[in-house]
């Protein structure tokens, strides 16, 4: 074991777009666990475009971080000391920790984490089989709710949440579109996600125009993880009875104020379409039956994940902006160590 535990600290709050002054690094002690408590290595740490907000001064769904806060995450660790009845050291662990190498969990907080059936790795639990996951399960299913007949746009398609989503729209009958912001996305999109098709938004500046040649008969249902032009042009197009899931908006995360000015709203009247936001954690009296369908889907093949990976702790604030970059195909995580044996 390490003598040292690195962690990343909120190292100042970003105005506009973030760059590496908001992460601070520090090296502290390896912590012990007390009584009921367990010690978790870190193998996998999830980025995840939310946490832009939490770097915010600005009460949201989730809590900001102040200025020298230990940053939270989601982690797949493996257990290295143990003072609860259920772990033991070299079991592997899903927690909501730290952005650090070594932390000191409540054993009551921790999850297993099996990586052995067909299909599964250990950071799919911080993708597929974890939170964007279930994002995309329960956005899909319960507000989309997609079916055979119905044209189905999913932005940041080529995300962790959208891949998933394009798949899980698929498998209830729908035509699935997807949109993404390069031609490697695209091709990965129609070729390993089974998106019926696909449009670069950044290769041209008229969507409506790309839409239309993707989606002739209009979109029934919306999955928005961006916002910004690409929600503008699809808003445009809803067909009668439209169902429109506001996920994310990733486009607007690095803005301080609120856009106003002419909106796509006269768009709704006509189609009555209806529009909500949701957010995964107002499910979780269903996380158990989520996860068993995910797991089946993902054990079967009938959904498939793809993370990137970036190597090393130290790259963790890389990999967070690279999220506003469009560097990942699929889950970003960052490898932090290897499993012990
Ligand atoms: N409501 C909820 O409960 C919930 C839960 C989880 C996630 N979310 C939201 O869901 C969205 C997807 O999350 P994720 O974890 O799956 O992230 P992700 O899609 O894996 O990563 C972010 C992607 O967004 C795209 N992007 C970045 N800046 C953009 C811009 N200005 N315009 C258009 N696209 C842009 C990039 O792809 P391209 O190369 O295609 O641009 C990038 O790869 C995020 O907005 C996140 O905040 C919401």
């Amino acid at each position: 074991m390490a003598d040292t535990n690195r962690q990343f600290v909120l190292g100042g709050r970003p105005d506009g777009k973030p760059d590496l002054d908001a992460f601070e690094l520090r090296e502290t002690a390896i912590p012990e666990p007390g009584r009921g408590e367990v010690l978790v290595r870190t193998l996998y740490l999830s980025v995840d475009p939310y946490m832009r907000g939490r770097m915010r001064d600005r009460d949201s769904y989730a809590e900001p971080w102040a200025v020298g806060d230990r940053l939270e995450g989601h982690v797949v660790g493996e257990v290295v000391a143990s003072e609860h009845d259920d772990w033991e050291a070299g079991e592997f662990v899903f927690g909501r920790l730290y952005w650090s190498e070594y932390a000191v969990a409540d054993g009551a907080d921790l999850t297993p984490v099996d990586p052995t059936p067909e299909n599964v790795t250990l950071p799919s639990y911080l993708g597929v089989l974890g939170m964007p996951g279930r994002t995309a399960y329960f956005g899909t299913l319960d507000v989309v709710e997609p079916g055979p007949g119905d044209t189905v746009v999913v932005s940041g398609a080529a995300g962790a949440v959208g891949s998933t989503v394009g798949q899980i729209a698929g498998l209830a009958g729908a035509r699935v579109v997807g949109f993404a912001g390069t031609a490697e996305k695209v091709s990965l999109l129609e070729d390993a996600f089974g998106f019926d098709a696909a449009v670069n938004y950044a290769a041209t500046e008229d969507h409506r125009a790309a839409l239309d040649e993707a989606a002739p008969g209009g979109v029934d249902g919306y999955f928005d993880n961006v916002g910004g032009p690409v929600s503008d042009a699809v808003l445009t197009r809803l067909a009668v009875d439209a169902r429109v899931a506001v996920c994310g908006q990733i486009a607007h995360y690095n803005e301080e104020g609120v856009p106003t000015g002419p909106r796509t709203l006269p768009q709704l009247i006509a189609s009555r379409a209806r529009v909500e936001g949701f957010l995964v954690s107002d499910y979780a009296s269903r996380f158990d039956r989520a996860n068993e369908r995910l797991r089946e889907w993902v054990v079967s093949g009938d959904v498939t994940h793809r993370e990137s990976v970036v190597e090393g702790f130290e790259r963790a604030p890389e990999a967070f902006l690279g999220l506003f970059a469009g560097e990942n195909v699929g889950k970003q995580v960052v490898a932090v160590a290897e499993p012990s044996e």
